[in-house]
């Protein structure tokens, strides 16, 4: 099988990295990929989001299958274009994408669905907003309506910072066009975790779940990032609890999504809170984590290839999804500045030593080569650290021995990733 991988990040490279596993592969293109994918496969000079020129690669490369990475391409109509090309495409379509693409959209589905989840109001007025804030009380939840890269949320622990985020982001346009509507949401308290499923229409198999760390400070301070490390299994959300879960949040939104004449196909990331009283969802994402793939991928033991196959065909592949009982970890090092500006251009040495470590799998994201053949640091998350072990101390440890022997100036790092699964 041909494959067209789209993406380029950290996510992209471990997808990359199991569907080489695979003995259906047999060619594997990534656009445009990253120096760590080139290892795995053939890189396309070709942006994630150019849908034209994708299916132009796929048609000329007589590509069967596209792996869909972020969620951009999806929101831009990347599995609409296939369908028209006669390609398949294992991500849903632009319409079912807005679970993603459109908070207020998602909202309105879980509540149609009777889907448990925070109560959110959209505001397109800056001045109602800021009431309606001082109404409900902290603390409170501020979301970019549109796609931000997980950096358009803002968690207020007192009216004023949630006011001030909504200045921000609706008067002085600091997220763009993505904020110029804004949903306030009840803060919700708990675990918070991210389950996984391979999705068809109606129908949906577990694939797992993972713990991301979203904030950029240990112990869960700073600003939100697109994520900072994850582990997988998650402490206390056993299949037991995903299964549940699946029912709870998951099946009835396909459902209600089906009625619509919208059905979901592809991955499904259900973003959700363990609070006292129950799982609620925080939010629907239509494509794999990252960084959590990079952890749930080296957990995977059966072969993801026919599974993605499967659902680029609107149905469900009948093998089962397992696992190793190990643990996984995965620890984001990025550049100095991240989230906010990434200083870039530094040398990073150290990752050869770093993946011959019993255990661990550096996967790449934003780095390239220089005019001289070296490589360095091109993006906020440079490079994720992951390991496996027999428990989650085994793992974590391998992890961050990876980490220490990686270097560049100005790396980042959480030190407590995983810490909190112990
Ligand atoms: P989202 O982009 O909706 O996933 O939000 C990013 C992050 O903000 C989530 O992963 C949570 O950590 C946090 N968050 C979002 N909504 C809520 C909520 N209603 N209550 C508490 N935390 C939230
Ligand atoms: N790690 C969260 C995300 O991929 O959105």
């Amino acid at each position: 099988m041909r494959v067209l991988l789209v993406g380029s990040g950290g996510r992209e490279h471990a997808l990359a990295a199991t569907l080489a596993r695979s003995p259906k592969l047999t060619a594997l293109f990534i656009a445009p990929g990253n120096p760590g994918t080139a290892e795995l496969g053939t890189n396309v000079a070709i942006g994630a989001s150019d849908v034209p020129a994708l299916i132009t690669f796929a048609k000329e490369q007589k590509v069967d299958l596209i792996v869909p990475g972020p969620e951009a391409p999806l929101v831009a109509g990347l599995a609409d274009a296939c369908a028209a090309a006669g390609l398949a495409c294992a991500g849903p379509t632009q319409a079912a994408a807005r679970l993603e693409g459109s908070k207020s959209f998602s909202k309105e589905v879980c509540y149609a669905a009777g889907v448990p989840t925070a109560r959110g109001e959209r505001f397109t007025d800056a001045d109602a907003a800021i009431t309606y804030i001082a109404e409900r009380g902290a603390p409170i939840v501020v979301k970019a309506d549109g796609l931000a890269a997980g950096k358009g949320v803002v968690v207020a622990q007192t009216v004023a910072e949630a006011q001030d985020a909504v200045r921000e982001m609706m008067t002085q346009g600091s997220m763009g066009e993505a904020g110029r509507s804004v949903v306030i949401e009840d803060c919700l308290v708990g675990e918070e975790v991210s389950l996984f499923a391979f999705c068809s229409g109606e129908t949906a198999m577990l694939i797992g779940a993972a713990q991301d760390h979203k904030r950029i400070g240990d112990n869960d301070t700073g600003p939100n990032t697109g994520g900072m490390g994850a582990v997988s299994p998650p402490r206390g959300f056993d299949r037991a609890a995903q299964e549940a879960a699946l029912d709870l949040l998951v099946r009835p939104m396909l459902k209600e999504m089906a009625r619509r004449g919208t059905p979901f196909r592809g991955v499904i990331f259900a973003g959700l809170m363990l609070t006292e009283t129950g799982p609620q969802l925080i939010e629907y994402n239509v494509r794999f984590g990252d960084p959590e793939a990079q952890a749930l991928l080296l957990r995977l033991t059966s072969d993801l290839l026919p599974a993605l196959a499967a659902l680029a065909q609107d149905t469900l592949d009948t093998t089962p999804v397992t696992f190793s009982d190990q643990a996984a970890i995965s620890v984001v090092m990025a550049a100095r500045g991240y989230p906010a500006k990434p200083e870039t251009g530094a040398v990073i040495s150290g990752i050869v030593d770093a993946d011959a470590l019993e255990g661990v799998r550096v996967f790449q994201a934003g780095t390239k080569e220089n005019l001289a053949g070296e490589l360095v640091v091109a993006g906020g998350r440079v490079l994720s650290v992951c390991a496996l072990g027999e428990t989650v101390q085994e793992a974590r440890d391998r992890a961050y021995a990876g980490v220490k022997a990686i270097s560049w100036d100005g790396a980042a790092w959480r030190t407590d990733i995983g810490a909190r699964a112990l």
